[in-house]
């Protein structure tokens, strides 16, 4: 059993989770993420690792309500157990000297961008990081994003806040006036397809950090499959990052959608039990 000790609202559907994990914290790197269950009976789901201490056993997530098991994962309480959780799963983000690099995030996609950034500063790169989401309310880790960059950019699709505009428009602005080495893009799948497009017109080499529906994360099932430059791969074990120009962004977006009313008639159900 897995005990929360510590749970905070972030966003209007956004939770911030403390769990005591010390086996999971003593390995866990930038990029990597664990997949979790509610219930006994219920479906397991990946989540990023935001951040751990060694030290203490403790590794936090963060994430939004969207469906049936993130909603019952809301519910829980401080000192509640999860009772299953396995990770840290996946390839760690590659840290290196590369001069210049931009973070590209939009909506739940900056819990996974802030260890890759964290790790990144540390490493000497110059960081420049792109925050988006559609209004302001749903801007999250804004000021640990904001101590890690040299430059944040917000951006709201309702301009409550900073541009309006997405993510890709924040990126425009930075190309004004900075060469980028490297970009890391992570949000929804939607975003990632169009913003990495913007990359590849400036060839910026891009990175994208891939969240295809996932079950057991060990390669076992094949249900997280994408394709990668012709070749198909498994985003759980060969992932989750990608190299953005070569995703098959439009059979992940047909993946993701497989289930749509399944999943919609599942938190109907709940919703209603509640
Ligand atoms: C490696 C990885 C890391 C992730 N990290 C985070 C994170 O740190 N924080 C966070 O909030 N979410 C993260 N996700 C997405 C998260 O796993 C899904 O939101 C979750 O599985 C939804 O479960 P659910 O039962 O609540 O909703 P479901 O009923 O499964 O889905 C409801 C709706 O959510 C969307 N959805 C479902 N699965 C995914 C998915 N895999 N990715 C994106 N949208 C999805 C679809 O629109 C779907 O119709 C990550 C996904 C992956 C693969
Ligand atoms: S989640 Fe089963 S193979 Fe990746």
């Amino acid at each position: 059993m897995f005990e929360i000790l510590r749970k905070k609202q972030i966003s209007p559907e956004g939770f911030l989770i403390r769990i005591k994990a010390p086996q999971v914290a003593q390995t866990a790197r930038p990029g990597q993420f664990l997949i979790l269950r509610v219930s006994e009976t219920g479906e397991r789901i990946p989540l990023t690792i935001v951040n751990w201490s060694r030290s203490r056993g403790y590794i936090d997530i963060a994430f939004q309500v969207v469906g049936k098991t993130t909603y019952l994962l809301s519910k829980l309480k401080e000192g509640d157990a999860i009772i299953d959780l396995i990770g840290p799963l996946g390839n760690p983000s590659k840290i290196e000297r590369y001069g210049t690099v931009a973070f590209l995030a939009g909506g739940f996609g900056a819990a996974a961008v802030l260890p890759i950034a964290r790790a990144m500063r540390k490493k000497g790169n110059r960081v420049l990081t792109v925050l988006g989401a559609r209004s302001k309310n749903y801007l999250i880790f804004e000021k640990e994003l904001k101590k890690t960059s040299d430059v944040l950019i917000i951006t709201t699709d309702d301009g409550s806040k900073g541009i309006r505009g997405f993510v890709k428009d924040g990126l425009s602005e930075i190309l004004n006036s900075e060469k980028i080495d490297i970009a890391y893009c992570i949000g929804p799948a939607v975003m990632m397809k169009f913003t990495s497009e913007e990359t590849r017109k400036h060839s910026i080499p891009t990175i994208v950090s891939l969240n295809p529906i996932m079950v057991d994360g060990t390669g076992m099932c094949g249900s997280c499959r994408v394709e990668v430059g012709g070749k198909t791969y498994f985003a759980c074990v060969d992932g989750p990052e990608f190299d953005a120009h070569l995703v098959n962004w439009d059979l992940l977006l047909s993946r993701l959608n497989y289930y749509k009313d399944e999943e919609k008639l599942a938190y109907e159900s709940i919703l209603k039990q509640r």
